[in-house]
């Protein structure tokens, strides 16, 4: 019998008295004047407290005796390296390029932005960040320059980390030119940026401004200087993490120091049902969220040992690597997107590759990033046999909303379901008018205020946005911008966003974003992007371009100047390969664009023209481009 009905009943029952009890979990310099309060309007956690995560991820755990224990494992098939770091180590290489950063002239407050592939020192930069209380941003390596610009015009960093370069298959990503082009792009310059060296792709270095990793950490480490751990204020910014709006202007998301700790703790056992000294294994990015919190913060902070994987989970070099990798290091819970498991399957239908490692340390896979199709769980879990838990998250949350709670006891799976929602989440779903519906029918997914300790306090100097982006449409509530249904046992079924995003191979892009690209092609009158489903990446965008009338290109060169274009503005990570010219798009009589619409005819859905549609042949005109395209068939 699960203890979750009990521990979700405790916590209703008193929210302030269960998360003082999981904030045993961490140590504190100085306790809370509130577990709870309002601040400026904010909900805030931990007021008055004062920490430091850097302390509780790595100084502690080795005076507690762990520091012989490997905290970070590198296991990179990409480039065919590896590397363990203990706890000792890894403490000793924050405390150094802390210093370096000090000596840089970041301090408490200040931001540092970190454009890093999938290698410790990403890790490694981030940990020194919270050490000296600087505020991090990492950015994914596969966004464009111009994306990277928009970041540093945000965040104003006084100091940029990056490496020379990061490795995809088959080819080598000079991130320097990137790193350089952004900040001649950018109004905001910051002071100084180290780079890391690496061989595969050397990188220019600007006098005055550049410094080399390498150099610094020497002349640190043979200086003998390290930097302390600061103390900051529990609600103080641990880091901001851009994911993507409704517009091409990326969202900020703000995570604080105590209440993110206080959460990422309690989730390790009570989730994921690891423990200290084990190996647990996210395989993300460290740009994305479940990269910051479950490669770098929460594995830590829990004392287990975390994998940073450098390679892709199918050519690197082939299907088996994730197998590989549980049986080398001996990780007993793996959590990944389900598109990662979709490229295995595609692979390797019959999961051969499984038979030839040893497994038998491994007990459980988490899904989480996008919806988990029931053919991919049935045949993870057929092929691996473990539970296989898919739970339902957001960048904004930092840990998951809906999960089944393992270290609780395991809930029964309904396939299609992350389950119920955690302590700390009241989910309704609600109508238009802010009215709960009926158990079984579709509506908002909304979480009653307050969120719990880790969620988002604010969007980066930008409380106005965080406000209408999340609080205004149901007062009260938080507006998760999903949509779905809760069933009579109280299980969620996330369906679909209610806004333009859409989630590719597992990231979170913005279809106005890409809009907005295209709309700045001289020949471009009009646009539509749509997410349209993807075997292998669950959606790929589609775009639709209306020409300028007078324009007598070849259409086919201006749609291949379209995907170009939102490859250089946005980044490859877009997956943007396909652009339609079409003489008008479907609207209706007040001028809204029918995306919808058109997304249910590529796909192959019924739908019906609404009835407000200002003209109905142009969806067969749209049917027809969508046919001579191959994406629907004739
Ligand atoms: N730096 C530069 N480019 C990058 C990049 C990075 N860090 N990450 C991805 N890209 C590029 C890819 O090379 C690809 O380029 P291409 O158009 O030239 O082929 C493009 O961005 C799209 O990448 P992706 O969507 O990842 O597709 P893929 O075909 O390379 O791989 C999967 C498909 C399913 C194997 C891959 O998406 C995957 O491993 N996903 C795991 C899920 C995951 O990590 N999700 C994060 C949230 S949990
Ligand atoms: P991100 O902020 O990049 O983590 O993306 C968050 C979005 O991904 C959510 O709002 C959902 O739309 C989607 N998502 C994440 N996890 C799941 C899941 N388990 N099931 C369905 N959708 C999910």
């Amino acid at each position: 019998m699960s203890k979750y009905y009990d521990v979700y009943g405790a916590w209703k029952s008193d929210p302030e008295g269960f998360w003082e009890q999981a904030a045993d979990g961490i140590d504190w310099d100085r306790r809370w004047d509130s577990v709870y309060s309002k601040v400026d309007g904010l909900d805030r956690w931990f007021a008055g407290a004062r920490c430091n995560t850097s302390y509780n991820c790595l100084d502690r755990h080795v005076e507690q005796g762990r520091g012989d224990q490997p905290a970070l494992i590198y296991d990179s098939p990409i480039t065919d390296q590896a590397k363990t770091l203990t706890y000792s180590q890894l403490r000793d290489e924050v405390a150094i390029f802390a210093a370096v950063l000090q000596d840089l002239g970041a301090g408490h407050g200040d931001r540092v932005i970190l454009y890093m592939p999938m290698i410790p020192e990403a890790a490694i930069a981030m940990l020194a960040c919270a050490r000296i209380g600087a505020i991090h941003s990492v950015v994914f390596g596969g966004f464009a320059a111009k994306e990277l610009a928009t970041r540093i015009d945000d965040a104003r960093p006084k100091v940029m980390v990056a490496a020379s370069c990061g490795i995809e298959p088959g080819r080598v990503i000079a991130y320097k030119p990137l790193l350089d082009e952004a900040i001649g792009l950018s109004s905001h310059k910051p002071d100084a940026c180290v780079v890391l060296q690496r061989p595969m792709a050397e990188a220019e270095m600007i006098d005055g401004r550049d410094h080399d990793w390498s150099d610094r950490v020497e002349a640190a480490r043979q200086s003998g200087r390290r930097a302390d751990c600061v103390s900051v204020e529990a609600t103080d910014p641990l880091y901001i993490l851009y994911t993507s709006g409704t517009t091409g202007e990326p969202k900020g998301v703000v995570r604080d120091n105590g209440g993110h700790m206080v959460a990422l703790k309690w989730t390790m056992k009570n989730i994921y049902d690891v423990n200290p000294g084990e190996v647990y294994w996210a395989a993300s990015d460290v740009g994305w969220v479940v990269g910051h919190s479950y490669i770098v913060y929460a594995p830590l902070l829990h004392g287990c040992t975390t994998i940073m994987f450098e390679g892709k989970p199918v050519g690197t070099p082939d299907a088996g690597t994730f197998w590989r990798v549980i049986s080398e290091h001996g990780v007993v819970s793996l959590f990944t997107a389900p598109t990662a498991f979709r490229a295995i399957k595609k692979e390797d239908p019959s999961g051969s590759f499984i038979g030839k490692y040893d497994m038998s340390k491994f007990r459980t896979l988490f899904l989480a990033g996008e919806r988990a199709d029931p053919d991919t769980l049935q045949w993870a879990e057929d092929k691996l046999g473990v539970p296989v838990i898919d739970h339902w998250w957001q960048t904004e949350t930092g840990w998951s909303i809906a999960a089944n709670p393992m270290g609780l006891g395991m809930l029964p799976v309904k396939h299609g379901s992350p389950t119920v929602a955690m302590p700390g989440y009241d989910v309704r779903i609600l109508d238009e008018n802010c009215q709960e519906v009926e158990r079984g029918k579709i509506g908002a997914i909304s979480v009653k205020l307050p969120l719990p300790p880790g969620c988002l306090p604010t969007l980066w100097q930008n409380d106005t946005r965080f406000r209408k982006s999340y609080m205004d449409a149901f007062p009260g509530y938080y507006e998760t911008a999903d949509a779905g249904y809760m069933d009579e046992d109280g299980y969620l079924y996330i369906m679909a966003r209610t806004d333009d995003i859409i989630n590719v191979a597992g990231h979170r892009l913005s279809t106005g974003g890409m809009e907005e690209v295209l709309a700045s092609h001289p020949d471009v009158a009009e646009c539509a992007v749509i997410g349209i489903a993807d075997s292998l990446k669950g959606q790929v965008p589609a775009g639709f371009v209306v020409l300028n009338s007078g324009v007598d290109r070849e259409p086919a060169e201006i749609e291949k100047e379209c995907v170009a274009l939102v490859r250089q503005k946005i980044g490859p990570v877009a997956a943007f390969k396909l652009t339609m010219t079409v003489a008008r798009l479907p609207k209706t009589r007040s001028g809204k664009i029918l995306r919808g619409t058109m997304r249910k005819i590529a796909d192959g859905e019924d739908y019906k023209a609404p009835a407000t549609i200002d003209d109905p042949v142009i969806l067969d005109e749209i049917t027809q481009t969508l046919k001579d395209a191959g994406i629907v068939s004739p």
